[in-house]
């Protein structure tokens, strides 16, 4: 019974509610192949290859499992240049779910908030204020110049509000709103839900309260709005004025709040891409479609197929089904509670698409310096073919490393994994936190400073003795890429040198040491 112990709904079931029809089958591996895997990512497992990994948590974006619905929508798609049925049908879609009368297709979150951005003439002088941004917002903005300024809401005593941890600081957007500095202010935007603040939900007594803030400076507000159903459902349960609205007529509620939307169609909309731009200006919307030929295609396709309009209008409708969503955010929060009572450090309330862990905390002797959160997202990698994503030291930007904990975030895709497969990442996080004292910390080798975590390469720390043949193959290889100052060296200068001898990777000492199984590890 996986989800509906939690669930605390009569009529919540205990089960999928859905057939699984099609498969993808999962290929297993070694411990072994998987350490020579991540050496090979520069032990980085954002650049390992996807057959490599066992279950996939680094995201819960594009990549949610299509219902037949969708798939048939697809076949029959409406495949023009102008004048698509499948435009319509999106755009009915959108209007429905949002209430918005101008609907634009773009062909993923960022996309639509970059148009947006444009027609919005952002410049340097200006500042936008958000709950929290995304980092692909953050970096768009920082790349214009404009400031962005985070006000997330200090913890809530109140029981109601306690349950919104992603709410904005009202009394700082107050403040800020009656500062002479208003003036710079170009846009609010309130991300619903906050993903800088581990996916925690936004009232709409928060939302309504920044919605008069706004109107009474003429500013405009607009909803990063990916995750809307979570945000929806969250509304509907602890929200107590709206437990007797449907999902959908809260949905437009939320909406109603703001003047528009940008919205990734790859999370909740449980689509493999697409996302729009939604809103009630028609002028702002006509600059919008501008942007958009430019950039994306035509406003009736922006950047997609009608295949892809036809999979976003059937997922906005199956997104907002209350039984999935049940379904979907019960697993989430069972997960959750499941590693609690394994007492690995996990985040309270989870969010509704992922669930975070302390990673200082299950790892206590890895120095932050040495990026405890990497060090157990390859831990997870290597003792269970599990990709999490890491949000800590490497990940934050420079201002934030210091001040932000530690997480990894275990993001589930919708419909794609059951329950076994949680208890597994469960049992590999007990399994790491067991043996916490084998793992070292990571150093840098080489970064780039655009979201450094994606192509970052990395070496673990950890000195031992040198005494196998493949230790000393590993620590060459290293050596051989980049030296610990993050310049190109060659091999034969390093080949011979002190800290070759030292830079062994710890992990390859267990391996040879300890593993001579040829199956993944299901219990411990
Ligand atoms: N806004 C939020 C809150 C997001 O989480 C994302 C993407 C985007 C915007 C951008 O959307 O990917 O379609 O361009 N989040 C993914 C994640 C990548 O893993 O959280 P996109």
């Amino acid at each position: 019974m996986p989800w509906s112990a939690n669930s605390g709904n009569e009529t919540s079931i205990s089960f999928e509610p859905f057939k699984i029809r099609a498969v993808e089958s999962i290929k297993l591996n070694t411990k072994e192949y998987r350490m020579e895997a991540l050496k090979k990512a520069y032990y980085n497992p954002f650049l390992l290859k996807s057959e490599d990994v066992i279950i996939d948590l680094l995201t819960d974006s594009g990549i949610s499992a299509m219902s037949t619905n969708q798939l048939s929508g697809m076949i029959k798609a409406d495949e023009v240049y102008i004048g698509s049925a499948s435009f319509d049908k999106f755009h009915s879609a959108v209007t429905h779910l949002t209430g918005y009368p101008e609907v634009i297709p773009a062909h993923q979150g960022r996309a639509a908030e970059k148009i947006l951005f444009q027609a919005l003439d952002l410049k340097k002088y200006h500042i936008v204020i958000s709950n929290g941004f995304f980092d692909t917002t953050k970096c768009a903005l920082d790349n214009i110049g404009t400031a962005a300024l985070e006000y997330p809401e200090p913890k809530a005593e109140d029981p109601v509000a306690s349950k919104f941890r992603g709410n904005m600081d009202l009394e700082k957007l107050k403040f800020y709103l009656q500062s002479p500095e208003v003036y710079r202010v170009a846009l609010v935007l309130v991300c619903v839900t906050n993903s800088h603040l581990s996916g925690q939900p936004v009232s709409l007594k928060n939302l309504g309260k920044v919605a008069n803030l706004c109107r009474n400076h003429n500013i405009p507000l607009f909803l990063d709005a990916c995750r809307y159903a979570e945000n929806v459902y969250y509304v509907k349960k602890n929200e107590p004025e709206y437990k007797d609205k449907s999902l959908l007529e809260i949905s437009r509620d939320m909406f109603a709040l703001a003047d528009g939307c940008f919205v990734s169609m790859k999370k909740d909309g449980l689509c493999n891409t697409g996302g729009f731009l939604a809103m009630k200006n028609v002028e702002l919307a006509l600059k919008c479609k501008e942007n958009i030929i430019l950039n994306e295609g035509f406003p009736n396709y922006g950047g997609l197929t009608g295949r892809d309009l036809e999979a976003m209008a059937v997922g906005i409708m199956e997104s907002i089904n209350e039984d999935f969503l049940n379904y979907h955010i019960n697993l989430v929060e069972d997960f959750g509670s499941l590693l609690e009572k394994m007492d690995i450090p996990v985040v309270l309330p989870t969010a509704g698409y992922a669930v975070y862990v302390n990673a200082s905390d299950t790892l206590p002797g890895i120095k932050r310096s040495e990026h405890p959160a990497w060090c157990l997202y390859c831990a997870l990698y290597i003792e269970g073919g599990i990709r999490a994503c890491e949000i800590g030291s490497v990940m934050r930007a420079p201002d934030e490393r210091e001040v932000h904990p530690e997480f990894v975030r275990f993001s589930i895709p919708r419909r794609v994994y059951t329950f076994a497969h949680l208890q597994f990442v469960a049992d590999t996080l007990k399994y790491i936190m067991e043996n916490r004292d084998k793992y070292s910390g990571y150093q840098v080798v080489q970064e780039s400073d655009i979201l450094r975590h994606i192509s970052i390469k990395l070496k673990p720390i950890q000195i031992q003795n040198s005494s196998t043949k493949s230790i000393k193959e590993s620590s060459n290889l290293m050596v051989k890429e980049i030296d610990s100052r993050g310049s190109h060296t060659s091999i034969s200068s390093k080949l011979n040198s002190k800290r070759s001898e030292r830079d062994i990777d710890q992990h390859f000492i267990e391996n040879k040491q300890k593993t001579s199984s040829v199956k993944i590890n299901t219990k411990y």
